[in-house]
């Protein structure tokens, strides 16, 4: 049956759970309220879910939404996604990054296009070759220094190594969020 998306983050998750098995492992770089911590948690029966946020509140709010709902295969760490390998030892199938500032949070609390790339290229090196990694990003203020900074770098990349796209609505206000898609293609490694 046809479905219409119509948030970028619906689109990104489905972009990630056509990718998804039960066995794979996952990373949620920006929990905030958890729900693609929860959404890649339904899929992973079988794998862990690593989840990062700087703000305590979130990954305290997060795990007790985990007792509740019995959720045993997140990792919630309080701390920044750009330090994700000092907490992982395996390849990961799906990266995800929402970006900009916890709804209903504060919003003086943003991802930061230097801290973004660097978990960019270290999710990269963590990603098995098929995996994906999402993007939705939000270009508003320090939100459009850090997409163009994240297509500078996206740009640099070897076509044969990765394939990257950027899906965005061409008909709503103008700084409505576009989702990037990247797809490894090879077991590259990226400089950081
Ligand atoms: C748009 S929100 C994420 C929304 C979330 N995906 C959800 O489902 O509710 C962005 C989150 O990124 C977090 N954040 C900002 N800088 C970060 C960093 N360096 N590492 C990890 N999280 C960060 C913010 O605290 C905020 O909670």
């Amino acid at each position: 049956m046809f479905s219409v998306v119509v948030k970028a983050t619906q689109m990104a998750q489905s972009f990630v759970e056509k990718k998804l098995c039960e066995y794979d492992n996952a990373v949620d770089a920006t929990l905030g309220n958890g729900n693609d911590t929860i959404f890649l948690s339904n899929i992973l029966k079988k794998g862990i879910v690593y989840s990062f946020d700087i703000q305590k509140i979130a990954v305290d709010n997060f795990k007790e939404t985990a007792g509740r709902l019995n959720i045993s295969n997140v990792i919630a760490v309080n701390d920044g996604h750009e330090n994700m390998d000092r907490y992982i030892n395996k390849s990961v199938k799906a990266v995800m990054f929402n970006l900009g500032y916890l709804p209903k949070g504060d919003i003086n609390i943003v991802t930061k296009a230097e801290t973004t790339l660097k978990a960019l290229k270290k999710g990269l090196n963590l990603l098995m070759t098929g995996g994906i990694i999402t993007i939705v990003a939000y270009p508003h203020e320090e939100g459009r220094r850090e997409r163009d900074e994240i297509f500078n770098y996206l740009k640099s990349l070897n076509p044969k190594d990765y394939a990257v796209m950027e899906i965005g609505f061409i008909n709503r206000y103008s700084n409505s969020p576009s989702v990037i898609v990247i797809e490894k293609n090879s077991s590259s490694r990226e400089d950081i």
